[in-house]
């Protein structure tokens, strides 16, 4: 028998997160949103992916639960907060070590293609978006998406986990994989270290143009063997989707949470900024996003 100690509530969806007091297993609570990523993630495990084992899964008192084993103590996220915190900059062994993890990931990815589907709707969270930000739903913004999904066709189409970044990534694998989904090849991975300039700069690093250069260099050197494309020449029409994700479910319901209306808009303006650029060069530069902090300081 274990002991569970307690580690979060679950972000997104209901439930928690568990971990053995050896650290050897986590364990989730969940419902049938739970049910379905754990299936997904079997089916992950079977063809190869870097997932965590499941070594139990079952229902109790109403209540669903997985059991599976630690890929270690740290994700790459908390890695890159401490060497920050300690060197003032995120070490080159935390991008390389997301690039081999990346790297893996695409070529289990590859090696099993999925009939060309739709993605977009799913990945964007475009429906959310556009209810949210109905002064966004204009043809100006369908026909970049159209722009972007017309250039990504020429890739193949895989399972992809959605929202890939660092804090999902350990050096052993990839965990959390609730949201999973279509997307075409190269669309978790590519956008990892940019993804972060969508928090805004609070999250307590930032990772310079050059690791983003080495990072996204190491891939293509993966995607060229795989699909005969440096799929980096993507990585503009993959923003754009992040753009939209990024926006998605920030609008508060609740007009007093000033705190919350202020990251909406920020994410509003980041969303507007990408688009901007993508319309004039193709591609998108997060290093000319503001952080949260001077965004909010322009906009009192
Ligand atoms: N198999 C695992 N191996 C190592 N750490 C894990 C594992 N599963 C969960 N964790 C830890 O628990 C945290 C929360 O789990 P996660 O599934 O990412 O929940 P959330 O949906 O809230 O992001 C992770 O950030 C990680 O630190
Ligand atoms: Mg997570």
């Amino acid at each position: 028998m274990n002991d569970w100690e307690f580690m979060k509530d679950r972000t997104a969806t209901q439930g928690a997160v568990w971990r053995s007091t050896d650290g050897l297993l986590y364990r989730r609570t969940g419902g049938d949103d739970l049910r379905e990523e754990i299936e997904f993630q079997r089916l992950a495990a079977s063809l190869g992916y870097p997932v965590p084992e499941i070594v139990d899964s079952g229902s109790k008192s109403g209540s669903y639960f997985v059991i599976e084993r630690s890929l270690g103590n740290a994700s790459l996220h908390e890695e890159a907060l401490a060497d920050a915190l300690r060197d003032g900059q995120v070490s080159d062994h935390v991008i390389k070590a997301a690039a081999s993890l990346s790297s893996k990931l695409l070529q289990a990815q590859a090696r099993h293609p999925l009939p060309s589907v739709p993605w977009f709707e799913k990945a964007a969270f475009a429906k959310d978006v556009f209810d949210e930000n109905p002064d966004f739903d204009t043809p100006r913004v369908h026909d970049m998406v159209k722009r972007a999904l017309d250039r990504m066709a020429l890739l193949p189409v895989v399972h992809g986990h959605l929202d890939y970044g660092l804090p999902n990534v350990l050096a052993a694998g990839v965990i959390d994989w609730q949201h999973h989904g279509p997307i075409p090849l190269g669309y978790d991975v590519y956008p990892a270290l940019d993804i972060v300039a969508f928090k805004g700069g609070g999250k307590g690093y930032t990772i310079g143009p050059e690791q983003r250069d080495a990072y996204v260099g190491a891939l293509d050197e993966t995607t060229i063997t795989l699909v005969d494309q440096r799929v980096s020449e993507y990585l503009g029409d993959f923003l754009l989707v992040k753009c939209f994700f990024f926006l998605a479910l920030m609008r508060p319901t609740d007009p007093a949470r000033h705190d919350k209306h202020i990251k909406w808009q920020y994410r509003r303006a980041l969303f507007s900024m990408g688009l901007d650029q993508y319309e004039s060069s193709g591609t998108i530069d997060t290093d000319a996003f503001p952080t949260l902090g001077r965004f909010t300081a322009e906009h009192r």
